[in-house]
């Protein structure tokens, strides 16, 4: 391998191969070797459904349980540690805990850092529906004083912080629908100078563009049924951490059960050998169809980070170092409403209308009624959310008939 180790490697590489060896390194698939005792490794990490793990000596049994090693599956699984793994390289991460969603994995995030009664959590307004809620609803419901911010706005966030002296700062690199871009580096300053934790939802971007341990975050959060398994056939959540933080991570996912399955783990394994070519796909794919619906006569606005009428688009080329600017395109048609937009995605027959993002498939969603339906129609109109806006998560498919697919469409209405 060029003597480089696996720290060395560049993404793509280590996308393919990360999380491969656990089951090598921990010796449990070379014990028995062949039939003639010659040990081997199988190239695919084995499914370890087992709930429950038996050792030859009680004392052993009991140095795991100290150790954090396998005792019970809700304490750890060879499967899910593998995909653990993978996940924490890909995000340059020491650790990372896998959960049974997203949602459970901010959930688990803002309780490891010390969500509770009597504590405060500042966080983005744009934020997905459903972490919106999560906060406005159930944690505030629990006494937890929650401050939404606007994430572009610095000052604001600042002055949040420092009157509320948050456990955390709650933040996604691009926002969910608006695409808005958060200043990773400038933000984990502003949390870190007043002793808050600065938590990323790093579902829309990948670690293909950006890493924002790196650039300060101390938790990374993935809707791991986005692209990291990329196929739409998982539910899963991923926080990536320090050594550090892992215990109370751990400590809330053993007390609350929100875990991943091995199944569900070793299908997001499989999907992330392809994350790299994948996402790169996308993003070029997104650009095209921003670009390209950015003129039409029947558009109003697009949102998409690489236009250059972007808000953010300096911030984001510098934040994504010119990779790419990511797979969701949104845009609003011009002068319509819930019964138009509804028609438009009646009509399109490549790409799906369908709630989710970040698969190999171009789905559309309407916000309004899906990922921001829980948000009243003043809160959805506080935040920008149009009854007009589309959003398209743009697939792997060939871009020619992606357009011509949104062309017939938008020719209909
Ligand atoms: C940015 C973002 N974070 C979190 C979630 C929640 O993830 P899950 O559906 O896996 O619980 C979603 C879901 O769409 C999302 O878009």
């Amino acid at each position: 391998m060029n003597g480089k180790d696996f720290a060395d490697w560049s993404l793509e590489t280590r996308a393919v191969h990360a999380g491969r060896v656990e089951g090598d390194r921990k010796g449990g698939d070379r014990k028995g070797g062949d039939r003639k005792g010659r040990p081997y490794v199988p190239t695919v990490p084995p499914i370890h459904p087992s709930v429950t793990y038996a050792y030859e000596r009680m004392e052993d049994l009991d140095a795991a349980f100290a150790a954090g090693g396998y005792v019970y599956t809700r304490h750890g699984n060879p499967t899910v540690a593998a995909l653990e793994e993978a996940v924490a390289a890909l995000e340059d991460g020491e650790t990372a805990v896998a959960f049974a969603s997203g949602m459970a994995a901010i959930h688990g995030a803002l309780l490891a850092v010390g969500a509770r009664a009597g504590t405060a959590v500042v966080a983005a307004r744009d934020l997905y529906g459903a972490t919106y809620v999560l906060l406005d609803r159930f944690l505030r419901s629990q006494g937890v004083s929650v401050r939404f911010v606007e994430v572009t706005d610095l000052a604001a966030v600042e002055a949040a912080c420092a009157e509320l002296r948050p456990v955390a700062l709650l933040v996604e690199t691009v926002s969910n629908p608006l695409l808005k871009v958060a200043d990773l580096p400038a933000l984990a300053e502003v949390a870190h100078q007043h002793g808050a934790a600065l938590l990323v939802d790093n579902t829309f971007a990948t670690p293909y563009l950006v890493r924002p341990l790196a650039l300060g975050a101390d938790m990374v959060i993935h809707s791991a049924t986005k692209y990291l398994g990329g196929h739409g056939d998982v539910l899963a959540g991923v926080v990536v951490t320090s050594a550090a933080r892992r215990e109370a991570l751990m400590d809330v996912l053993k007390t609350t059960g929100a875990n991943l399955g091995p199944l569900e783990a070793w299908l997001l394994l499989r999907g992330l050998r392809t994350l790299v070519l994948r996402v790169q796909r996308q993003c070029a794919s997104a650009l095209a169809v921003a670009q390209w619906l950015e003129p039409h006569p029947r558009v109003g606005r697009v949102f998409y980070p690489g236009l250059p009428s972007h808000p953010q688009h300096e911030l984001a080329v510098r934040l994504f170092g010119g990779r790419g600017f990511g797979g969701i395109v949104t845009f609003e048609l011009k002068g319509a409403g819930r019964e138009e937009v509804f028609r438009f995605m009646d009509r399109l027959r490549l790409c799906i209308p369908a709630t989710s993002l970040g698969d190999v498939q171009t789905l559309v969603l309407y916000p309004a009624h899906s990922s921001h339906r829980s948000l009243s129609p003043e809160e959805r109109a506080a935040l920008g959310i149009t009854d007009g806006m589309v959003r398209i998560s743009v697939g792997i498919e060939a871009v020619e008939d992606i357009l011509a697919d949104l062309s017939q469409a938008l020719d209909q209405l």
